[in-house]
């Protein structure tokens, strides 16, 4: 079970003037009644549709079945996918499957394929991962919700003729897509090419995603444990049903960054996970807050562009990068710090002292022996969190016990949960995302589309240029 200290957001856990008051997390804790009877009306109403993704057991065999038939003829998967629908997979990769995964041989990776995702239409990603990949073994994911994001379907495009132009007509048992049940033109392909295709729960946004098949058929191609992810899950959900704040992880979080944010101006919210198999977590974190919270208008439709800012970092490499900012720049930031008490694997870092014959270390470096590298990075978010808070600066922290799959999915969960209270906080709607649509619009006009009309160029006029 994952453990959240937040200690560390109080004025008298700091230098006694930064930082919320207990009297203040008083306040909160008797608006949260409202809070959670707002959620409770949205979620029987349907729109917190992540909630359903604990109840899978149908999905699960399916996906089960899915990758021990088809998944186990091929070595390679690829998915294409932006946003909700590849950030989520890369999170799972990164934290669940041993570092490098793509690197080791088959022995390595336990005779499990390898993973891309193309997230992008670089042109300089894909040709250099379609030259790598050996179509004859690969699987292509196309993962696409709405099925019509012009960089996915762009990718599949090129992806699919590359496909074609080696394997013929047997391109299309290749490929898998995950889609909506009825809506969009991926659908419609795949019913013209007879393409297998999981569905997307209508109910869930892309960004709410990675536990649906959007996450889950992938993890489970390269053996990762999905009904372990929504295990965790559940426990998360369970632990978000009480309606006092105290005891509710997720609604306090979200309480706590939303005070922070509007009564003290820091806006600026950092997740920080000290291992570097969460860097990843951290980029999807970043696209749940940023894209759910920062909104235009609130509920009421009247204009409040609110939203925090979140930030990724990793510890201990960010202590070099941007933790001197975080230190003494702005009282702007709150910081997440996430722990693993067991990682698995330690390293010793030799101890020269017990060999007679070996040279001595200079006397600066000899504190390090003895030690292990495990040690050094708990010691190292130990002390930051320490001394942010005598700077004044409002952190707190999630404890993982581990790196199981089960522990991940809780903690999936707990930001998604986190982020259904925060947007309720804010008053906004946190599962659209109107911001995006106009520059969609753009996009169309400027490659041509039918009805779509294109805006000035900033390359119009060379006044403005050196
Ligand atoms: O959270 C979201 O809704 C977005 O980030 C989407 O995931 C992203 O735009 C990709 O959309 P789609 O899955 O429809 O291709």
């Amino acid at each position: 079970m994952i453990k959240l200290r937040y200690g560390r957001m109080f004025q008298d856990q700091l230098d006694g003037e930064h930082g919320l008051s207990r009297a203040r997390l008083t306040e909160l804790a008797l608006r949260f009644g409202a809070i959670r009877t707002e959620v409770s009306h949205r979620r029987t109403a349907g729109e917190y549709g992540f909630y359903q993704l604990v109840d899978q057991d149908d999905t699960v065999r399916q996906i089960k079945a899915f990758a021990e038939g088809l998944g186990q003829a091929h070595d390679h998967v690829l998915v294409l996918g932006i946003g909700g629908s590849a950030l989520g997979t890369k999170a799972l990769l990164n934290a669940l499957r041993r570092p490098a995964w793509n690197e080791w041989d088959d022995e390595g990776r336990d005779f499990f394929p390898r993973l891309t995702i193309l997230e992008n239409v670089d042109p300089t990603s894909v040709a250099a991962a379609l030259a790598r990949i050996d179509p004859r073994r690969v699987l292509v994911n196309v993962i696409s919700k709405s099925g019509g994001t012009a960089e996915t379907m762009a990718q599949y495009l090129v992806v699919r003729q590359w496909l074609h132009d080696a394997l013929g007509a047997a391109a299309s048992r290749h490929v898998v897509f995950t889609t909506d049940p009825a809506r969009g033109a991926l659908r419609e392909l795949a019913q013209q090419d007879r393409i297998p295709t999981l569905d997307v729960p209508p109910a869930v946004g892309g960004r709410f995603s990675v536990l649906s098949p959007v996450g889950l058929l992938p993890a489970a191609l390269v053996g990762i444990d999905v009904a372990g992810l929504l295990a965790g899950a559940r426990r998360a959900v369970e632990r978000s049903e009480p309606d006092d704040l105290l005891q509710n992880p997720a609604a306090l979080y979200a309480a706590l960054h939303w005070a922070a944010d509007t009564g003290l101006g820091a806006r600026v919210h950092v997740l920080m996970p000290y291992t570097d198999r969460l860097r990843e977590l951290a980029e999807w974190y970043r696209q749940l807050w940023a894209e759910s919270l920062g909104k235009r208008v609130d509920r009421e439709g009247k204009v409040v562009h609110v939203g925090p800012t979140p930030i990724g970092a990793v510890g201990a490499t960010d202590q070099h990068s941007q933790v001197q900012l975080f230190m003494e720049g702005p009282f702007d930031k709150v910081i997440t710090f996430a722990t693993v008490n067991d990682l698995g694997v330690d390293v010793a870092i030799p101890d020269r002292s017990a060999d007679p014959t070996a040279a001595r270390l200079p006397p600066d470096l000899e504190y390090l022996q003895g030690h292990t590298l495990g040690e050094l990075l708990r010691a190292e978010y130990e002390a930051t969190s320490a001394a942010l808070a005598q700077m004044g600066r409002m952190s707190c922290s999630l404890a993982l016990p581990d790196l199981t799959a089960d522990t991940l999915g809780e903690v999936i969960m707990f930001f998604q949960l986190a982020t259904g209270y925060a947007g309720a906080w804010y008053g906004i709607d946190p599962f659209d995302q109107p911001g995006v649509e106009l520059g969609k619009r753009l996009t169309y006009a400027a490659m041509g589309r039918p009805g779509y009309e294109p805006a000035g160029s900033e390359n119009q006029t060379s006044a403005d240029e050196v």
